[in-house]
């Protein structure tokens, strides 16, 4: 199967912004599973759990994840089944469905950040994260919380990388460091081909 990167890792650890990243310097295609979900649903996901509860957004995060890591589809133009870059939600590795899907499909990759420097970043946005407002509880707290909750589930991701002090290219080049010590197989040709064979599979 194509070589496929999944960036995992708790809420406002950068997942979607990376992604599009290192799609770009890999010239992989691009998946982000919350845009999709939010694409089928026709609103944003706060909207969505608004609506219709976590249990319904779950569903649908579990459907979205199977098709993605059973798509064996080839490119149209050059035949070549299709490197992705796959942004995940931070709440769907916790799934052992979505962990076992993914695990069979790619590497993953976890980004972390402190709790203090992800309480900084969503600090003006908590209202687009369902997940943090937990009725009265400060969301400081919420985040200590639910982060144990899935500390297991973070940790069986294949390697780790810390966000919290290093910009989006600096996180770029340790994921493709990492990749190329740990799969030289999977980084080689595509990180270091200049022009890659697969840049039309987009
Ligand atoms: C969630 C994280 C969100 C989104 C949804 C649930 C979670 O994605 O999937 O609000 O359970 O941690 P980000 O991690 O991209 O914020």
């Amino acid at each position: 199967m194509a070589p496929k990167v999944i960036l995992t890792g708790f809420m406002a650890t950068g997942k979607s912004t990376v992604a599009r990243h290192l799609a770009r310097r890999l010239q992989w295609r691009l998946i982000d599973c919350d845009a999709d979900i939010s694409a089928r649903a026709g609103k944003p996901i706060h909207q969505i759990f608004r609506d219709r509860g976590e249990a319904h957004f779950r569903s649908m995060e579990r459907s979205v994840i199977a098709e993605i890591a059973t798509d064996r589809r080839r490119c149209a133009q050059c035949g070549n089944p299709r490197p992705a870059v796959i942004a995940t939600g931070g709440g769907a590795i916790a799934d052992p469905k979505n962990y076992a899907a993914l695990r069979d499909c790619g590497v993953i990759v976890c980004l972390s950040a402190r709790p203090d420097v992800i309480a900084q970043r969503i600090s003006s946005g908590v209202k687009a994260r369902p997940m943090l407002s937990h009725g009265s509880m400060p969301v400081k707290q919420r985040i200590a919380e639910l982060m144990e909750k899935r500390r297991e589930a973070y940790a069986r991701a294949t390697f780790t990388i810390d966000t919290s002090e290093r910009t989006v290219d600096q996180v770029v080049d340790a994921i493709l460091e990492a990749l190329a010590d740990a799969y030289p197989a999977i980084s080689h040709p595509p990180i270091h081909v200049p022009h890659n064979p697969h840049r039309s599979c987009k």
